[in-house]
């Protein structure tokens, strides 16, 4: 069952009826400015951080789902009754008559129409300001004039989501507004040490504001039925502590056939610290320089301008990669969804989204750098920012913190570090940027360490740091020890917990000298694969050092990591072998085989066959591959958090999409193009839209982890948006299923598609140049490249080097043996 459908011409996901199974959110803002939007106009608003400077409330866990956001509420001033509703259904979710949510790229449009007046909203960001406009457009339908009041309803946060929740002794106390020529302004501790406040501002004469929820609400009354709307007007109240709104109410006259606009303005502006006042001396805000930017788009001509910039900008980036591919579902996610979602990803990591509060967790250290694996080709100056930012959170063991905060980009302490996999991916996240780029000198930036003046050394000499912590940590069987816990955060092997609600990874209380990971061993080869390369580059003698000790890392995969038929988990605190057939339950997890065949193990022996048959065998299902099986059926306390989670759900034993792509690129290393595909295809959001009625999450973006197979609620997805599913089955896709992989030397081309595929088209820019590729698959094979043409000659091997001038080249690629 579909609740809407794919617009492709106009990139939009379409939502034909308000009570989705779930919020269906869109993210607006793309540089400092940012907010979560649903389908029904929840979600709130932040600058750079939703934790530190969040501008609006957001109610989790709440019943209805979905409170606050950003409210209308429309009344009809002629009718006894005084009926009213929100037009984009709630809060009030009175029924509409038509309805209509279309989630775009950076924008959102919620149209709706009850009682002959149609309304539309149109929510977006401008590129370069720290404001958000929604834009109003209600037309008469009514063969009557009709009279209207329009109220709009924000409740401000007071800055730190955190404290706003928890600290409310105070926050009752200190809550302060202003309201200056119609523009509410919500000043919250501007008096003391903040330099920024923010507005609410609307293109009307207002006939009342309030600034006070209860004085809009009424007490014991909520968003649904507001005391001001229902009685149709407001009290200009001035909050003092409390609870601090901005709600605006215009009247409206409207003849049949009538339409007419209107713009609302939330924004956030940060003063000079000595120009906060004006006039100095007094508490009031200095308003000269916001003043000009609101006046500036409250013009109808102006929005319209920053609107048709925001497409272009978005054209733009999709233009870097498009394809052209017998299927709809791989064209709908790589030219559009799945690109959308990368720019999610790196915005955010896994801060804010209806499924993380934004208060939690920061920026991951592990998280940000596999994002940026799929992002480096959209914005290559910003991907190059981000790596600069993580790596000055390294510490100078080599390892990192597991988070750092967006506003202050300084490690979080309270998670800390010591997940033993975090340095590793740094060397993957760098490896990918000079493929992408060839900009070789990121590698000379000079970077501190824990972001300490003094301690400053090249990028390249914090790459050594990441494979030195891992070469230091060794356990008994020569594997990489895994620390608090390796990609699987679950996965906690030194961390006991026996007390309810403790925190399973800061519940350090093992030496941890004994627990190995075998997943680790495979991404350290992986990591020393690049870092070999680097090294010859450098003319570093380490080169043969990482030559040595991946050679080793194998061997000792080998040795002590192979179960029989397929690669081994990792050892636990005791010894004992994790995913092994000698396991009760838990026999084999999906994380080594994907990436230790990535890593080429098993390639030249036939064991990467056999593990990947296993995985078939054992993990695959028809909502995707799932995490480990058998689930595990009880609490197991030498594992750690996994267990904990019942039988099939996240860590235990869902499918986790994140690894998925791993298994695809697996096969496709070993030239199985139509399981690459066909395991591409069963996480698919588009593909699986037709079954949203199980899924239940957006179907235009991944979501973390769809229920496994021995879960109640098997095929249903949670944790949408922010995942590393996003960046890797794009990797997956565009380099290793179409083929189309940067590498340090050039451009390489090495489709490995279902066989029944005739061809495809990409075009792509790269390191500057625009190149058009046509595959052709005359002999319907799924791997194998027989001819490369280059601008109509034909080149040795398939690797392309671009040596030839001008920006645009024409590849023609054939596939055959
Ligand atoms: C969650 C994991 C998550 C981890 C991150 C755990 O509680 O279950 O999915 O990755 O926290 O801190
Ligand atoms: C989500 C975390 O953000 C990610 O870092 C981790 O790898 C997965 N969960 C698996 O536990």
């Amino acid at each position: 069952m579909r609740y809407g459908y794919f617009n492709d011409e106009q990139k939009e996901y379409v939502i034909t009826r308000p009570d989705t199974p779930l919020p269906w959110i869109n993210y607006l803002g793309c540089e400092a400015y940012f907010g979560i939007l649903s389908n029904t106009a929840g979600g709130y608003s932040f600058y750079k951080d939703a934790r530190l400077r969040r501008l609006t409330r957001y109610r989790y866990n709440q019943a209805p789902l979905d409170e606050t956001g950003r409210y209308i509420y429309l009344r009809d001033d002629d009718t006894q009754t005084a009926e009213y509703w929100s037009p984009t259904w709630q809060p009030v979710r009175r029924k509409l008559n038509e309805y209509e949510c279309r989630h775009g790229l950076g924008y959102t449009t919620i149209r709706s129409s009850l009682a002959g007046i149609q309304a539309q909203l149109l929510y977006f960001i401008p590129l370069g300001e720290n404001l958000e406009i929604w834009q109003l457009s209600l037309s008469n339908l009514r063969t009557q004039p009709a009279n209207l009041s329009v109220f709009s309803m924000v409740e401000f946060c007071l800055w730190d989501a955190v404290d706003d929740a928890t600290n409310f002794q105070r926050n009752y106390s200190i809550g302060e507004v202003e309201v200056v020529d119609e523009v509410i302004y919500h000043k919250s501790e501007y008096r003391e040490r903040r330099d920024h406040f923010a507005f609410l501002a609307c293109s009307e004469k207002l006939a009342g504001f309030d600034t006070d929820r209860e004085a809009f609400l009424g007490p014991y009354r909520g968003a649904d039925a507001p005391l001001g709307v229902e009685r149709g007007y407001l009290s200009n109240s001035i909050a003092h502590g409390w609870q601090p709104v901005g709600v605006q109410q215009f009247k409206l006259h409207l003849e049949p056939g009538e339409q007419h606009e209107t713009i609302f303005l939330l924004g956030y502006h940060e003063n000079h610290q000595e120009e906060k006042f004006d006039p100095p001396g007094t508490q009031q805000i200095n308003k000269r320089r916001v003043q000009p930017i609101i006046q500036k788009y409250l013009k109808t001509e102006e929005v319209q301008t920053a609107f048709q910039q925001l497409k272009a900008y978005w054209q733009g980036l999709l233009e870097k990669l498009k394809v052209q591919t017998p299927d709809i579902h791989t064209d709908r996610m790589v030219n559009t969804w799945n690109v959308y979602q990368l720019m999610a990803t790196f915005n955010f990591s896994r801060s804010a989204s209806y499924f993380e509060s934004g208060t939690g967790r920061g920026m991951g250290f592990r998280d940000s750098n596999q994002d940026l694996l799929g992002f480096m080709h959209l914005m290559p100056e910003r991907a190059r920012q981000r790596i600069l930012d993580l790596t000055a959170t390294q510490l100078s063991s080599g390892g990192a913190y597991h988070q750092y905060q967006p506003l202050t980009k300084r490690g979080n302490n309270e998670v800390g570090s010591g997940f033993n996999d975090d340095p590793l991916w740094l060397v993957l996240a760098v490896a990918a940027y000079i493929a992408e780029t060839g900009e070789w000198s990121i590698l000379d930036e000079v970077v501190p360490y824990d972001n300490q003046p003094g301690s400053e050394e090249s990028l390249y000499g914090h790459l050594k740091r990441s494979m030195g912590y891992t070469l230091s940590r060794l356990g008994p069987h020569n594997l990489p020890l895994i620390g608090r816990a390796d990609w699987n955060d679950c996965l906690n092997l030194n961390c006991f917990s026996e007390a309810p609600g403790q925190s399973f990874q800061t519940t350090t209380n093992k030496d941890g000298k004994v627990a190995e990971s075998v997943f680790i061993a495979g991404l350290f080869i992986r990591a020393a694969q690049e870092m070999i390369r680097m090294a010859a580059t450098r003319q570093d003698p380490d080169g043969e050092l990482y030559l040595h000790a991946s050679q080793q890392m194998a061997e000792a995969v080998w040795q002590s990591g192979w179960d029989g038929s397929w690669f081994l988990r990792a050892y636990d605190n005791f010894g004992e072998p994790v995913g092994s057939k000698y396991c009760q339950e838990g026999q084999i997890y999906i994380e080594p085989q994907g990436m230790c065949i990535m890593a080429g193990l098993g390639i030249d022996n036939g064991r990467a066959r056999q593990a990947l048959d296993a995985v078939a065998e054992k993990l695959a299902t028809p909502h995707g591959i799932m995490l480990h099986q058998p689930a595990y059926t009880r609490y197991y306390l030498n594992l750690g958090e996994i267990s904990s989670y019942p039988p099939g759900y996240k860590e235990n034993g869902s499918v986790f999409c994140h690894t998925n792509p791993w298994i695809m690129i697996a096969e496709a290393m070993l030239g199985n193009g139509a399981a690459a595909h066909d395991y591409y295809l069963r996480i698919n959001p588009s593909k699986r839209e037709e079954i949203s009625e199980v899924h239940r999450c957006e179907p235009y973006v991944y979501a973390q982890t769809i229920a496994g197979r021995e879960a109640a609620t098997y095929g249903e997805a949670k944790n949408s948006w922010l995942t590393g599913t996003a960046a890797w089955n794009y990797l997956a896709i565009t380099q290793w299923i179409l083929g189309i992989r940067p590498e340090f030397e050039g451009l390489r081309i090495d489709p490995c598609v279902p066989p029944e595929w005739d061809g495809f088209r990409v075009e792509r820019t790269f390191r500057g140049r625009q190149l058009h590729i046509m595959v052709h698959n005359p002999s319907h094979i799924s791997h194998g490249v027989s001819r490369v043409e280059l601008d109509g000659r034909e080149i040795e091997g398939n690797l392309v080097r671009f040596t030839a001038e001008g920006d645009e080249h024409q590849v023609d690629v054939w596939m055959g043996s």
